[in-house]
């Protein structure tokens, strides 16, 4: 297959008040924290958001017309879900999306069940909320993170109103399987509760042979009783641009999460409108070929790792997110000690598991392979005391 786009570009995001890069601009730190990816958008989306541009009204906008019919049209096609117009609501963010639905279920003092580690929203929404949260550890057997369905079940108290799902998981880089999905299903219907699942992963599975299930596609059941959080922002690299959405099939929920949503959440970016048509309608080969530049660093990083003195990794199934176990090394701080070796990692103490840390691995391949020799550098030293 010929190659369209160039993600070995370098580009330089200095200067551009990126999050990502600026929290080291005085230091020589490779910044491989927060999840963006250091690669130019698909040309198509930088040309429909030009286009918009130099229109030059900028006035208050609804969702454009096409742009239900280009999320439809691609959630049939790559999940044969069937989805109509009436379910989508449109949010600037999937972490509003989470409080919304935390404040749009039952009622302050409840509990809220969610798997750890985890994106830290999932754990913070519930009391921001007025609800508890119950984090319910995932198991790690053999290298393999999965459910602990005892331990759920366990969790389960008579307030409990939602199950908060990561889909694919961040930070553990999982796809549930049907199986798992299943699980969950049946546990929540048993339970009566309501299933938010963030699925803004789904569009970045590496692992050959997997494929994502959203879990509203189950049965019409369990439809009924899901949130689904979905969003272009990280499949194609356009989070700054703020345009999300819930997919809601249950009137009544659906009502209850647009009245929790109230006059707090602002209306969509319009050009987040823009790049998010853009990139349902044109972004797939983009895509495809950022799945296999993704693959060839995951690759890397696992290859590395596995050498590396202390240190494990865990298969990444989906996301650009490497989850990385640094207990062996008896590193006290591992953040700082990886900062000081000139690598900005996520700490796992802020994913609710500490002696880990996440590498984001959305970025060029020898800024990559430079990080890890980096990494390698440290530990080295470690090992020598
Ligand atoms: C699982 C998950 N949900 C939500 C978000 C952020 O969503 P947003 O920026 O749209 O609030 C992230 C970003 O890292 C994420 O990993």
């Amino acid at each position: 297959m010929t190659k369209r786009y160039d993600f070995d570009e370098i580009i330089d995001r200095r200067g551009t008040a990126s999050e990502k890069w600026d929290k080291y601009r005085e230091r020589d730190i490779i910044p491989l924290w927060v999840a963006d990816m250091d690669f130019r958008s698909a040309p198509e989306i930088i040309e429909a958001l030009h286009e918009r541009v130099s229109h030059g009204v900028f006035g208050y906008t609804a969702p454009p017309e096409g742009l239900a019919q280009a999320v439809i049209e691609s959630l049939q096609g790559e999940f044969g879900w069937q989805v109509q117009k009436e379910w989508i609501t449109w949010l600037p963010g999937l972490v509003t999306g989470l409080n919304v639905a935390c404040r749009a279920v039952g009622e302050e003092g409840d509990d809220i069940i969610t798997f750890t580690p985890v994106y830290p929203p999932f754990m913070s929404a519930p009391p921001l909320s007025g609800r508890n949260v119950i984090n319910v550890a995932l198991s790690c057997e053999d290298g393999h993170w999965g459910l602990d369905l005892d331990a759920l079940e366990r969790s389960v108290t008579s307030r409990t109103s939602q199950l908060l799902l990561c889909s694919p998981h961040n930070p553990v880089g999982r796809v549930w399987t049907l199986q798992e999905l299943t699980a969950l299903a049946d546990f929540a219907a048993r339970r009566d509760l309501v299933i938010c699942s963030d699925e803004i992963h789904a569009g970045l599975v590496l692992q050959e042979g997997v494929r994502h299930i959203p879990i509203a596609t189950l049965s019409p059941e369990t439809s009924r009783r899901t949130v689904t959080l979905l969003a272009p922002s990280k499949t194609f690299n356009v989070p700054g641009l703020g345009c999300s959405f819930a997919v809601i099939s249950d009137d009544t929920l659906r009502r209850a999460f647009r009245k929790a949503m109230g006059r707090i959440v602002p209306h969509v970016n319009l050009l987040g409108y823009t790049a998010a048509e853009a990139a349902y309608r044109h972004g797939e080969e983009w895509r495809r070929e950022l799945i296999g530049y993704l693959r060839g660093n995951r690759d890397l990083v696992a290859r590395e790792v596995a050498t590396m003195p202390g240190l494990k990794v865990f298969p990444v199934e989906a996301t650009y997110l490497a989850w990385i176990d640094v207990r062996e090394t008896g590193i006290g701080d591992p953040v700082r000690f990886f900062e000081e070796a000139g690598i900005g990692l996520s700490g796992g103490a802020d994913f609710g598991l500490p002696g880990f840390v996440r590498l984001n691995f959305g970025c060029r391949r020898a800024l990559l392979a430079e990080a890890l020799r980096r990494v390698r550098v440290a530990l080295e030293g470690v090992a020598r005391g």
